[in-house]
């Protein structure tokens, strides 16, 4: 085969190179190029160079003519939350990929959407990881042996998408893609070209028969699904699985969602009856907040859903070169922008001080309304003062020091009233008589903090 159709193509990104390279220019990841031949791409080169166009007329319709998918036709996952992330449950012919760290709970909670949808459909479970046994006793556990749930084991795509095509289930489970092979390529499965086209299959075999697939795919430590991001593109909805392994609230959230929103998420827990919804997330995180200094209460977001959570901040002396900066559950390059802020904005000085930043419970702070209560936790602690108890606080720190309003106030504060709080420290945009409002960093620090 002649050089030039030869391609490299990073098993981390999907980036393709015509010559090889020890690492990937675009992701930087080392070693993760693969050798591809990529035939179909001469193809297409031939056919862009020709100068008749040879298709035939498209057959096309009324968009008022076009048929849908029977929007109550959706199947119920069994968790109320997981049903709104979704759109309303899953959508018949819908293929999804739910992502996450191995060990998180995606066979767990697979499992349990099984047990509850083989309630009145038919289901298959495919497993290419782990035996009938492993599968049967966490089926027991979960309480998800009934007569309408199937298992199978296998790690080949075409004979899983051949199953599926018959159509004779409604909802089928393949876990995970990473195992899945087509014998005629010959790269390990897991690789850029195994996952691209064992996912084409099956999302082509759903399609024709209307079923409903839920892909399992792990993702790497560092947060991005391994093997080729391709599959993000070819798929209907993507799950973010998210959270601590080991104990702590997992969120799972979506994406991409082509039936529904991306503002939505769903708060689970881990117990020995698998995953179970949590109720009242803020009550559940408040329950061991001890008030030492360093202690502040936010009021973030997580989808639409208000929830109050405990930053801690532990600041000290630095005894040997660099201080060092650790975050928890916020972005570290955040942590460090924050510290600049205050650093040159305010009085506090942080050069000769090492600070830990950790967010109670699990979760990962995706909202820059958290910024002020960040900087208000390593205030307290560097001046090793317990602040007041019954307020929460809010907002977005800009470069200037200067207070930034926020995404929903009005949640945020319903939420700290439920909760029992007096009032919420806020950006001064916020109409409410709940909030004490404040405009800049280094004012709110000398009348809090006395700093
Ligand atoms: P698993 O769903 O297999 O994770 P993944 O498929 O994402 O790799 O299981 C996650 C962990 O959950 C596993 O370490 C065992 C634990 N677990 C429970 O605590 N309770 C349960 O009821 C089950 C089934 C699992
Ligand atoms: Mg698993």
């Amino acid at each position: 085969m002649a050089k030039s159709h030869m391609l490299f193509s990073c098993q981390q990104c999907g980036a393709t190179y015509k010559n090889w390279t020890g690492r990937c220019n675009k992701c930087g990841a080392w070693s993760s190029l693969i050798q591809q031949f990529d035939d179909d791409s001469r193809e297409e080169k031939s056919a862009v160079g020709r100068s008749q166009i040879s298709g035939r007329e498209l057959n096309f319709v009324s968009i008022k003519d076009l048929s849908t998918s029977d929007e109550k036709n959706r199947l119920s996952t069994g968790f109320d939350d997981l049903n709104i992330v979704l759109g309303g449950g899953i959508l018949p012919g819908s293929v999804m990929l739910l992502a996450g760290q191995p060990g998180i709970g995606k066979s767990t909670i697979l499992m349990q959407i099984c047990a509850e949808v083989a309630k009145t459909k038919n289901v298959l479970y495919v497993s290419g990881e782990e035996s009938a046994g492993q599968v049967k006793l966490r089926a027991i556990r979960l309480g998800a042996e009934s007569d309408n749930l199937k298992f199978a084991s296998s790690t080949s795509a075409n004979d899983i998408a051949k199953t599926i095509e018959t159509g004779g289930f409604d909802l089928v489970i393949v876990d995970s893609i990473q195992t899945l092979t087509i014998a005629e390529i010959a790269s390990a499965p897991g690789g850029i070209s195994q996952v691209t086209n064992c996912g084409n299959l099956i999302i082509r075999a759903a399609k024709i028969s209307e079923t409903a697939v839920i892909i399992v795919g792990h993702v790497t430590k560092e947060g991005t699904l391994a093997g080729p991001k391709i599959l993000e593109h070819l798929v209907d909805v993507v799950l973010n699985f998210e959270g601590d392994r080991y104990g702590g609230f997992k969120i799972i959230r979506a994406i991409k969602n082509r039936f529904g929103s991306t503002t939505e998420a769903a708060i689970f827990e881990m117990n020995q009856q698998g995953l179970t919804e949590v109720e009242n997330p803020s009550a559940a995180l408040l329950a061991e907040r001890q008030n030492t200094d360093g202690s502040i209460i936010l009021a973030t977001l997580e989808g639409t859903r208000p929830i109050l959570v405990e930053i801690q901040a532990l600041v000290t002396p630095t005894n040997f070169g660099y201080p060092k900066r650790t975050a928890s559950g916020f972005d570290l390059n955040r942590l460090n922008l924050l510290i600049a802020v205050i650093e040159r904005r305010t009085k506090l000085k942080l050069n000769d001080k090492d600070v830990f930043i950790n967010v109670v419970g699990g979760l990962r702070l995706q909202d820059s309304a958290a910024d002020l209560a960040i900087c208000l936790a390593i205030a307290s602690a560097v001046a090793g003062r317990k602040l007041s108890e019954d307020f929460v606080v809010f907002g977005e720190v800009g470069l200037g020091g200067e207070v930034r309003s926020a995404f929903r106030p009005d949640q945020r504060i319903s939420e700290a009233k439920k909760l029992g709080f007096a009032h919420a420290i806020a950006p001064s945009t916020v109409k409410d008589k709940f909030v004490i409002p404040v405009k800049d960093l280094r004012t709110t620090l000398i009348e809090y903090v006395n700093e």
